[in-house]
């Protein structure tokens, strides 16, 4: 029965599956990172497999994926034998009204800014918890940081006000390493007035490779909702 499972992950699939949807024969997919993108990669599979779906090509944000494209047998492509990229799909964790993200919960948000802004429409798959006033308001800003350079960065990012933290490994000692083998600064902003000018100032500071804003690159929200304990799903485009 629908109400004894968790709502956020009958959110999470039901937006997973309508993004998997939208997805045409023949198209250039990128293929977000998180939980709810993992949904997409899923359904993407079965439709594959059922014949709906033919001839697709995925470009992977992250090395997890890689790993569930080629788990639900989604062919994969780079970037360098591409000359388009039609629709990429990626979770968040945070949206704005403006439709400005916070990304990198999972640490991909380099990999996930560089295929998602590629394509012609970006599609973004949240569930209701996600929306927000004010970017920065339940989520900390991800930034990742060349090692060498974590003292000195940490210090920038105080002198523009934030408040940083080391991301720490869960079941593994010691801090995150990203799939490019960096760091992960978690950052505490008191309050993101403009989103646009801190993402070009965090990413000025030497050694910052990218932070997690988002700004101006998505095309559309879904956003998976629950009415009367039924998962639905509400467009913002
Ligand atoms: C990974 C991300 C994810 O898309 C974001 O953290 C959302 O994840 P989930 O769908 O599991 O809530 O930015 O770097």
């Amino acid at each position: 029965m629908v109400t004894e499972q968790d709502p956020i992950k009958l959110m999470k699939q039901q937006v997973g599956k309508a993004a998997a949807d939208r997805v045409k024969s023949g198209m250039i997919v990128g293929l977000g990172t998180g939980s709810t993108a993992a949904y997409m990669i899923q359904f993407l599979g079965e439709r594959l497999q059922s014949g709906q779906l033919k001839d697709i090509k995925g470009i992977p944000t992250s090395f997890q994926s890689n790993v569930l494209a080629k788990q639900y047998g989604v062919p994969l492509t780079t970037l360098d034998e591409i000359d388009h990229m039609d629709i990429a799909i990626d979770g968040a964790d945070e949206v704005d009204p403006q439709k400005n993200l916070i990304k990198g919960g999972g640490a991909a948000h380099t990999r996930e800014k560089i295929v998602d802004c590629l394509a012609e429409q970006f599609i973004v798959v949240v569930d209701s918890s996600k929306l927000v006033d004010r970017l920065g308001s339940t989520f900390l800003l991800p930034v990742e940081v060349i090692p060498m350079a974590i003292t000195p960065v940490i210090r920038a990012i105080e002198k523009l006000g934030g408040q940083p933290e080391l991301r720490m490994g869960v079941k593994k000692a010691g801090p995150v390493v990203t799939d490019e083998g960096n760091l992960v600064i978690d950052v505490k902003f008191n309050s993101i007035d403009n989103p646009a000018e801190l993402e070009k100032s965090l990413n000025n500071i030497p050694g910052v490779l990218e932070n997690g804003l988002f700004v101006g690159v998505a095309d559309v929200i879904l956003v998976g909702e629950l009415q009367d304990g039924q998962p639905i799903v509400r467009e913002i485009a």
